[in-house]
């Protein structure tokens, strides 16, 4: 069976260092190993939890031209908006049908969300955080995917997707494929400013596509101790040295170590993640330059992207269709 990964990425704030060593770079490598792979914008994810449409197309602009800039390859993969493609909400509404009301209860993105509600459990509570998961399954389910790359919090959107699947399957006919998690190492957690996980609702981030000015000023506030140079440190638990890790070879990182217990300083420090870093993403600004202000090129690219993806998904949803008994009467 041929290799099929599919990823999606939801459009809400702009891309950050995290999304580049967590998502994006891995996914891009991915690619390169797979028959086929699938990268698609959730924007009908995004409406969930933003209401601001300014900031939703802001932000679906913003991250496609991230992809685009850390060198997606637009011809040989699918790349396209799920709005785009609206056979995914069709099949959305089909596997609503065959979900039980328990099953979405139990997921843990929904249970977070009311534990944090005393006397109305519902309360800022929508129907589309509620069925999140099936939305996310039919993203997966439509393409025939074999395999996802996950973080450790979407482990379980992964299993309900494979629960729907299998349900699906036995009532109708073996439509689906149950896809694969390819799970990404716990140590893959990159630290923010303040050395919580970086997140932009810690607003703690370190930008992607930002000048190389404000890439330095952000990697200068990363909070550290206050040993002075010359004072040994401790590389360990260290959110410069937990980054520096993502973006140098181990040769470079056993120098550093030395560096830390020969009591480098913090500046100093700072000064090789900031060049680490920048060494990377030159190329990934040069190409942010070539696209950022051709917005038409960037609808095309996606355009042509939903184009290849829709072909499939016709496909898919008329047997799908025809299972289910919405077909031509005979
Ligand atoms: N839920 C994913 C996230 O928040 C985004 C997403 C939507 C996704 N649909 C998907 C990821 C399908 C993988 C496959 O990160």
């Amino acid at each position: 069976m041929k290799k099929r990964i599919l990823t999606g990425i939801t459009t809400t704030g702009i891309p950050h260092i995290g999304n580049y060593i967590g998502a994006i770079r891995p996914a891009i490598e991915f690619a390169k190993g797979s028959d086929e792979s699938f990268f698609f914008l959730a924007d009908y994810h995004s409406i969930i939890k933003n209401n601001n449409s300014t900031e939703i197309s802001a932000s679906v602009k913003n991250i496609a031209l991230a992809w685009l800039s850390c060198g997606l390859d637009t011809e040989t993969t699918y790349f396209y908006r799920q709005s785009d493609v609206p056979e995914i909400l069709e099949l959305s509404w089909i596997l609503n049908c065959i979900t039980s009301k328990g099953l979405m209860n139990r997921a843990h993105a929904y249970k977070a969300a009311i534990s944090e509600n005393d006397k109305d459990v519902d309360k800022g509570i929508n129907m589309g955080l509620f069925s999140y998961p099936i939305l996310m399954a039919a993203d997966i389910l439509m393409f025939d995917t074999t395999h996802v790359p996950v973080g450790s919090d979407q482990i379980q959107h992964l299993e309900m997707t494979r629960d729907i699947a299998a349900r699906f399957n036995h009532i109708y006919d073996q439509l689906f494929t149950l896809p694969e998690p390819i799970i990404q190492k716990e140590d893959k957690v990159v630290p923010g400013l303040d050395g919580r996980k970086m997140s932009k609702s810690y607003q703690n981030i370190i930008p992607l596509l930002e000048s190389e000015k404000k890439l330095k000023k952000s990697i200068m506030k990363i909070v550290t101790n206050s040993l002075e140079p010359g004072v040994p440190k401790d590389y360990k638990n260290c959110t410069v040295f937990e980054l520096y890790k993502n973006f140098a070879n181990e040769k470079e990182i056993s120098l550093l170590k030395d560096s830390y217990e020969d009591g480098i300083s913090w500046g100093e420090v700072k000064e090789v993640l900031f060049n680490a870093i920048n060494h990377e993403l030159t190329p990934v600004r040069d190409k942010y330059a070539e696209f950022v202000n051709d917005e038409s090129l960037i609808n095309d690219l996606l355009s042509d992207g939903a184009k290849k993806a829709r072909i499939l998904a016709k496909e898919k949803i008329s047997k799908i269709r025809e299972v289910i008994g919405i077909k031509r009467i005979s």
